[in-house]
């Protein structure tokens, strides 16, 4: 039986605050600093941002409220928590389906993300150098295609990042990490603050400002919606049984709603903080919000370029990067790792397997940004591919799942009694959201971008 041939994979929190700074910890990352900016870029600017919060507020929230409440209710790995939680109220044992997709969306988005987050690994030396000082938009360009050109490279990055991830995984996750994420979450708004100032001094500021923030409805279309869509969950570590496993180990009468609300807060606030930062760099210098991928790679380098101490905040600031991204790759081989320990495997034995597996597939995403850049699937290379299809199909359609069976599959009362709010208000909105509002709206997107 599932449930009783239970192992535990994760240490368990000591407090709200360490379950806290675990569940920011893996949702703010790359998510935040490099993928928001540069898909708002790609999506016209503050229209796209406006769609965003609304699926944050309405999807996100409730959605992230609902994965905790399953965790500690079920209080086992993803694919059990459902499972037994399913038998206690009568249900279809299949709902433990929906714990299996996300654990599959897990593993890919590992393999691209940890190239990117090889990105930034390499950026903490070029800054620390001083090659970027007094570089123009130019020279800061050709250094980042000869990255992405250049296998070896990418390659050995991803290489490294993964070691990091398994090191850490394989140990088990240690408070040393969590508490490190203590300090370098405030490190990383820091510097993100030093950014703002430095960009409130170029002649980009308001039109940076006024793209991110002034919404202009022309320039969205229903694509947009679902990339949106797609960005809440990634940006959130939805989707994908994440916060099932965390919540699983949250203590009996924590709030969960308030513990979430301050998750997405935070990682709302530092995604904003990054856009501001960016923007008016990019038309300081003339160049494109719609560069893609590279933007921050291509614009951040420039505002250290010609900033007192560059070198210094440039490589302080790719280095909390790394750490960001550390935190969220930690949480991202966890599930495969925990499901192979429960078929009996030892935890290092488990996280080498699931690492060099994972590996292998992000060196086919590294090589297609160069020698493999030829091989499209859907018009983009592998990598843009695997990234469309697991944060804008695959974690939203695990998000339905848990939705409906939160929301469907529970009784009320069991919900109530587990988010401790009784019938208030917050709770009544709480489940009009995820019975009505985030399944529809998940729906609608879907229908609408498939026909
Ligand atoms: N949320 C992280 C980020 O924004 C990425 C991430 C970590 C993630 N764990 C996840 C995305 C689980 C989806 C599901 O960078």
């Amino acid at each position: 039986m599932a449930g009783t041939t239970q192992t535990t994979a994760h240490e368990h929190w000591g407090s709200r605050l360490a379950f806290v700074l675990a569940a920011v910890g893996s949702a703010v990352g790359l998510g935040n600093v490099w993928k928001f900016p540069y898909i708002t870029g790609e999506n016209g600017g503050g229209a796209f941002v406006v769609v965003y919060l609304a699926c944050i507020a309405l999807i996100g929230l409730p959605i992230l409220i609902a994965e905790i409440l399953l965790g500690r209710r079920g209080r086992m790995s993803p694919i059990n928590a459902v499972a037994a939680t399913a038998r206690r109220e009568g249900r279809s044992p299949a709902w433990a389906g929906v714990g299996l997709l996300g654990m599959a969306g897990s593993f890919v988005i590992l393999s691209f993300y940890s190239v990117i987050a090889g990105w930034a690994l390499a950026y903490v030396g070029r800054t620390a150098t001083g090659t970027f000082a007094g570089a123009d938009a130019a020279t800061v360009k050709a250094a980042f295609d000869a990255l992405k050109a250049s296998p070896w490279q990418l390659v050995l990055w991803h290489t490294a990042f993964m070691a990091l991830t398994a090191v850490v995984v394989g140990r088990g996750v240690r408070h040393g990490l969590e508490r490190a994420a203590k300090i370098l979450m405030p490190g990383l708004a820091l510097l993100l603050v030093i950014l703002i100032g430095y960009a409130a001094t170029t002649s980009g500021f308001s039109a940076g400002v006024d793209f991110l923030f002034t919404p202009d409805f022309s320039k969205l279309s229903t694509h947009s919606v679902l990339i949106a869509l797609g960005h809440a969950f990634f940006t959130l570590s939805l989707g994908m049984g994440i916060m099932i496993a965390y919540g699983s180990y949250l203590a009996p009468g924590t709030s969960i709603a308030g513990t979430a609300l301050s998750v997405v807060v935070l990682d709302t606030v530092i995604a904003l903080m990054a856009g501001t930062a960016i923007f008016p760099v990019v038309f300081a210098n003339g160049l494109e919000p719609a560069v893609g991928p590279g933007l921050i790679f291509q614009t951040l380098p420039l505002a250290f370029g010609s900033m007192p101490g560059g070198a210094l905040f440039g490589a302080l600031f790719f280095l909390l990067l790394t750490f960001a991204a550390w935190t969220s790759t930690i949480s991202l081989l966890e599930p495969t790792v925990e499901w192979l320990q429960e078929r009996g495997q030892g935890r290092w034995p488990a996280t080498i397997k699931a690492a060099v597996t994972i590996w292998a597939l992000g060196v086919a995403s590294a090589l297609s940004f160069n020698v493999w850049s030829g091989y499209t699937v859907f018009g983009q290379n592998l990598f843009g591919a695997l990234d469309f299809l697991t944060a804008n199909i695959m974690l939203p359609l695990t998000g339905l799942g848990v939705a409906l069976f939160v929301g469907w599959g529970m009784s009320t009362a069991s919900a109530s009694e587990e988010l401790g709010l009784g019938e208030t208000l917050g709770f009544r909105l709480w489940h009009l959201a995820i019975r009505f509002v985030a399944p529809v709206a998940v729906v609608v997107v879907f229908v609408y971008n498939l026909l």
